[in-house]
């Protein structure tokens, strides 16, 4: 069975079954990760545009091994060194760009909407990889794939999402993906850095982090997101890491089974100390190996789509 849209925009509305093909299909990829030699001949003769707006290490980085290990041509495109410099409007820069004959595009942008925006100007499949607050669909994927990978299922879990969940993508795909498997979701942080309603889809509001701990699975820790501002809705970050850090001694406390993820970027010290980051609770860096694979998956799903 194919996925059922010809895009992934992100995980709202997004139905289970889609959801487990692109986790199984990351299954195989990731064995290929394992092999002295990393590369399938799966899209060989596609063509991806990776277009970057916004400032990105991990999943720029993943994106494009991800293609190249799928034998796709890649071209890449950031803001700093085009024409939108000169004063090109985006709709222009895409048309010039989908005139070259491409197949895929995966997108980062500040603003929330813009691949929606893309499906309406482009002929190709695009992938979100983060716009605005809104959905980052892939990196919620690979999340998802590295719980199931340390807990072997994700139905039933007690999911809790702590930290700046009002300015963060990450957030949200989680939730609308988590849900989708069954898994018992709640966010933790401040009142400040979480939106009012957002119980209305279905989540618990948490504000005590020792219970957080003690009651769930996982915790997805998120970065207080400063550039956009996070800094207004606490004190200082020192006092943000007094009652919402993870730290080993909190884990120690109330619950050793607990498994630790984190998006990346990490502010060490503010939202997981150090030592947590390193240590033996978390899968962060398996969180990255496994996100190229999630990226081969969605690649190849899409991209030998009929249509
Ligand atoms: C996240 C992002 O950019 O949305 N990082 C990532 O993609 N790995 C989270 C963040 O910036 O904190």
């Amino acid at each position: 069975m194919p996925l059922s849209s010809r895009h992934l925009l992100g995980l709202a509305g997004v139905p289970k079954e889609d959801i487990q093909l692109i986790l199984d299909t990351a299954v195989t990829f990731r064995e290929v990760l394992e092999r002295p030699i990393k590369k399938v001949p799966t899209l060989q003769g596609k063509t991806v545009v990776n277009l970057f707006f916004e400032n990105s290490t991990r999943t720029r980085i993943s994106f494009e091994l991800a293609q190249k290990r799928l034998s796709a041509d890649t071209v890449n495109f950031s803001t700093s060194t085009s024409s939108t410099k000169k004063g090109e409007t985006f709709k222009d820069t895409v048309r010039n760009i989908e005139a070259m004959k491409i197949d895929m595009i995966v997108v980062r942008h500040q603003s929330a909407g813009v691949p929606q925006f893309l499906t309406q100007i482009s002929n190709a499949h695009i992938i979100n990889a983060g716009d605005g607050r809104h959905e980052h669909p892939t990196q919620a994927l690979l999340d998802m794939y590295s719980i199931k990978e340390r807990l072997g299922k994700l139905a039933g879990l007690k999911v809790c999402i702590v930290g700046d969940v009002a300015h963060s993508r990450v957030a949200l795909s989680n939730i609308f993906g988590l849900k989708a498997m069954g898994a018992d979701v709640s966010v933790c942080g401040p009142p400040t850095l979480i939106p009012k309603g957002i119980e209305s889809i279905g989540v618990k509001v948490i504000h005590d982090i020792d219970k957080a701990i003690a009651e769930h699975d996982v915790l997805n820790v998120l970065r207080i997101q400063l550039e956009r501002k996070a800094g207004s809705s606490i004190p200082t970050t020192r006092e943000y890491h007094n009652y919402f850090g993870i730290t080993a001694d909190r884990i120690e406390k109330n619950n050793k089974d607990v498994v630790i993820l984190h998006p990346g970027p990490i502010n060490r010290g503010v939202e997981i100390s150090s030592e947590v980051a390193d240590g033996p609770y978390q899968v962060i860096l398996d969180q990255v190996t496994n996100g190229v694979a999630i990226r081969m998956a969605v690649l190849y799903l899409l991209g030998t789509m009929n249509n």
